[in-house]
């Protein structure tokens, strides 16, 4: 099949690159030209893992290619996928202005039977306004299908090629076939909806892993002050199978490109259609006080403040094998710190240079690696779950630091552990409070 993916981000790039793989012929198109340029010249913009091998082989096959202009090869497409962000608005709500301009150019260009397919997070109702806008300039026959993609950034090449499940929201049997066609040779569960109930499904399923993060973490909250382990409660609750283990990790909350936006967008969707979402209205507040709660304990261990201290952050990407900073948990405590006073060297694998763009006004000593960092530091902080962390040499560290103390801001490690065999006063996220050894 000819497809053409409008916005070659995370979504874009790794689906183009997908269905490439899987066989079908792939435009990708973008309007940054840098972006475009880069990718014609093998650059891969992102880090996530197996894409650029993906991206490589594809082109060389002839399967997949990168294009600023829309038109080039709009008449062949069978499938137009849109992959434009949807950020928040500074009220919450979803920024649709790509889709929409997406949405018009396309109206300029189609000329035959295509489906449209939004792969973008999009509030309920916006595939019916695309067709709208697509309607204006066009009067034959067209779908809009929403496909929303539950890829996680990290692991998104493995998510694309195995997801647990591809919702296809479309009343029309000729689009859908097409849908089914296209995702033939990836396996999971098709499931053919209204537009309406794909659109919600891709929020409440974020806003629903989202609130098992903070219900999580309000339990943590309990252990601390009555005594308990969450990594034990986690386990005990995980083993119900109603429930489940995933997404019931400790921590110092949820960020990203996608959680805090989300949740924030289907709270004002509630809005919007009158209804009031109180609960994600907590999930929204137990998540922000999380990081503080954090900054609050390292205050706390240093008398009342950490002015003139001097801590080092492991981590910067909101979560680990991603470079993606947005929403990060570490960006909000590093900012926190230096406002207290606070000197920061920081490390990370892949993140420094999203890192040192958000945080462009934030004095932060950006160390080659992790050792750099934790040079003479006062306390040393695990703000990501890079598993790369589990495995640095943590005696020597005891060693390197100035005094040994352990923030571990996603309970990456074991406390007795830390304890005696390292020195470290270590705190964590709901686990029995820091002995020194
Ligand atoms: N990142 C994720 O993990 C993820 C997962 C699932 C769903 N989503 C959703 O997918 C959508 C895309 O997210 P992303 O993270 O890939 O975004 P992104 O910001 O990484 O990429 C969006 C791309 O679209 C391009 N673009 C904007 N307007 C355009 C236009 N008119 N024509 C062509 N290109 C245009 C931008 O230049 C950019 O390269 C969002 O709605 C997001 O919520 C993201």
């Amino acid at each position: 099949m000819n497809i053409i993916v409008v916005g070659t981000g995370y979504v874009g790039l790794v689906s183009g690159a997908c269905l490439a793989e899987i066989g079908h012929t792939v435009t990708c198109v973008d309007i940054d030209q840098k972006k475009i340029d880069a990718l014609k010249n093998g650059k891969i913009p992102i880090f996530e893992p197996g894409l650029e091998t993906m991206v490589m082989n594809n082109v060389q096959s002839g399967h997949l290619r990168f294009t600023t202009k829309l038109a080039e090869n709009f008449a062949d497409a069978e499938v137009v996928v849109i992959a434009v962000g949807t950020p928040s608005r500074p009220d919450g709500h979803a920024d649709l202005q790509y889709v929409y301009a997406v949405a018009e150019e396309i109206g300029a260009q189609i000329t035959d039977y295509t489906v449209v397919v939004n792969k973008s997070t999009v509030p309920v109702g916006t595939g019916r306004a695309v067709e709208d806008i697509i309607r204006k300039t066009y009067s034959g026959e067209f779908a809009v299908v929403s496909c929303p993609e539950f890829l996680r950034e990290g692991s998104a090449v493995d998510d694309f090629m195995h997801p647990d499940r591809i919702v296809i929201g479309t009343r029309n049997d000729r689009a859908a076939k097409v849908m089914l066609d296209l995702f033939a040779k990836i396996k999971g569960e098709k499931l053919v909806t209204t537009v309406e109930s794909a659109e919600i499904i891709k929020y409440a399923s974020n806003a629903f892993l989202a609130t098992k993060i903070s219900f999580i973490n309000e339990i943590a909250h309990l252990c601390e002050r009555a005594g308990g382990d969450i990594e034990e409660v986690a386990y005990g609750i995980g083993l119900d199978q109603r429930i489940g283990p995933k997404f019931l990790s400790a921590g110092i909350g949820w960020g990203g490109s996608c959680f805090p936006k989300d949740v924030r967008a289907l709270e004002q969707i509630g809005g919007l259609h009158g209804y009031d979402f109180r609960l994600l209205k907590a999930v929204i507040e137990v998540n922000n006080h999380q990081r503080m709660h954090f900054v609050e304990k390292m205050k706390e261990h240093f008398g009342g403040s950490v002015n003139g201290k001097r801590i080092a952050v492991l981590g910067l990407a909101f979560k680990g094998n991603t470079d993606d900073v947005r929403e990060s948990a570490a960006i909000d405590i590093i900012s926190a710190l230096v406002k207290e006073g606070a000197t920061v060297s920081a490390f990370d694998y892949e993140a420094v240079t999203n890192t040192k763009q958000v945080l462009a006004d934030v004095p932060v000593d950006y160390a080659v690696d992790p050792y750099a960092a934790v040079a003479g530091a006062d306390a040393v902080v695990i703000a990501t779950d890079w598993p790369q962390f589990k495995d640095l040499d943590w005696k020597r560290i005891s060693q390197t630091v100035g005094t040994p103390v352990v923030f571990d801001g996603r309970n990456m490690f074991n406390p007795q552990r830390m304890r005696s065999e390292y020195g470290f006063t270590y705190y964590s996220i709901g686990r029995p409070s820091a002995t020194v050894a």
